[in-house]
């Protein structure tokens, strides 16, 4: 082949590579001359937080898993309600129980003063949910940047795309898979639910009505959480019964075989089903479950975002600029 020819070869592959990789891609340098603190000032700002309330890392994680299931990782989940926008904040699986929007917004402002204009919403959620993570002792996995923000919000797609407590194993193996995920992945990233806490009204029905459920167990919530409806529905339990606060561990597969899931949807995963085995493993080996949680959360990360000069960098992560 004559060396002009091997050239034009080379050339075209790293050009079909570039349209290929350029366009949909991640990476992890993406800000690395445009905002080199971002790491830093994402970490300190998580870090104050979590410091002041553990919790806050378990509703920056949901928050994220909220915003990459409806329209993709596009920080559409922290568009307020305007006259041009209607956002997502008031379905069914956020009202009441998204919480740490404040958060994110002083984060934005750190990063805004520091980088003006060019961090995206839904980078610096994905940053600040694994930072959590981190924080509570859990596995960390590489973020990468550049995703951009919507413009616009799916409080239809947030209604629909987002499991619900009461669903069966089948339903959640199918609504991850919809999004590119499978059961494997549903079964380690449910093991978030080692930190964080949920409403009576959410777990109501499983503690009295469910027969898979460990009686001391159910009786220990049912104290708290009275039975008829609209009677006590906003207090809250520990996902994880063990060690809800933190660390970030394995106990809440460990949890599962002994009946004492919180949530339907929890205990589903050990119930003689499909992901029984994988369930056992995670109790017993917290190294496997960190390597399939964060291989999950990074597939988790990477759905559908918006990159290249799509859309927007939004200057305040609550309104379109
Ligand atoms: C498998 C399907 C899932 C269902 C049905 C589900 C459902 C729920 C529900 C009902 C709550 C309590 C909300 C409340 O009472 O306000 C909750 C809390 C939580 N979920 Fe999930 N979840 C699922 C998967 C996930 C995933 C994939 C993650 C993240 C990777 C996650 C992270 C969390 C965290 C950290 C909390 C506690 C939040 C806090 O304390 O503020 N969940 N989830
Ligand atoms: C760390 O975060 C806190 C709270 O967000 C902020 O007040 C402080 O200025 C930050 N410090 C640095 C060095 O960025
Ligand atoms: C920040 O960037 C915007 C848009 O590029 C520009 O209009 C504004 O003047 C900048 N503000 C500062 C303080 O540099
Ligand atoms: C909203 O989400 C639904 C469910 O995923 C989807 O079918 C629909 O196309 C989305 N709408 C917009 C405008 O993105
Ligand atoms: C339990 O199930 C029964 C029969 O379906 C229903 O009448 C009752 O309201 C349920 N109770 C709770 C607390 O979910
Ligand atoms: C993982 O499990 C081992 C053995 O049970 C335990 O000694 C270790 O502290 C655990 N590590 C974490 C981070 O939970
Ligand atoms: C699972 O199957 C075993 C053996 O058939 C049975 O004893 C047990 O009650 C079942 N557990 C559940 C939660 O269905």
């Amino acid at each position: 082949m004559a060396f002009t020819t091997l050239i034009f070869v080379i050339a075209s592959c790293v050009v079909t590579l570039l349209a290929f990789c350029g366009n949909a891609q991640l990476s992890r340098n993406f800000y690395a001359t445009t905002c080199s603190n971002l790491r830093t000032i994402v970490r300190n700002a998580t870090q104050q937080a979590v410091t002041k309330e553990p919790r806050m890392a378990a509703s920056l994680l949901r928050m994220h898993f909220h915003d990459c299931f409806v329209n993709g990782c596009d920080a559409s989940i922290l568009l307020d309600d305007t006259t041009t926008v209607q956002g997502e904040k008031n379905a069914l699986p956020n009202k009441d129980s998204v919480r740490g929007y404040e958060v994110i917004d002083d984060i934005k402002a750190q990063v805004e003063a520091a980088c003006n204009a060019t961090v995206s919403c839904a980078d610096i959620l994905s940053l600040a949910a694994r930072d959590g993570v981190v924080l509570l002792g859990g596995p960390s996995w590489t973020v990468e940047f550049g995703r951009r923000d919507a413009t616009t919000a799916n409080l239809t797609g947030a209604n629909t795309d987002l499991p619900s407590p009461f669903s069966d194993l089948a339903t959640l193996i199918s609504m991850f898979q919809a999004k590119g995920l499978t059961a494997q992945d549903m079964t380690a990233l449910s093991g978030a639910h080692t930190i964080g806490l949920a409403h009576c009204s959410l777990f109501r029905s499983r503690i009295y009505n469910d027969s898979n459920i460990n009686s001391r167990f159910a009786a220990t919530r049912q104290a708290s959480c009275p039975p008829d409806q609209g009677n006590g529905d906003t207090n809250l339990a520990p996902l994880d019964v063990q060690t809800s606060e933190q660390p970030f561990d394995n106990l809440y597969y460990q949890n599962l075989l002994t009946q004492r899931g919180l949530l339907h949807s929890d205990q589903v995963l050990f119930n003689n089903g499909s992901q029984d085995a994988l369930v056992l493993s995670y109790s017993t080996d917290n190294s496997t479950f960190f390597r399939d949680f964060s291989a999950a959360m990074v597939k988790l990360s990477k759905i559908s975002p918006l990159t290249g000069t799509e859309r927007e960098i939004r200057r305040n992560c609550r309104v379109v600029n």
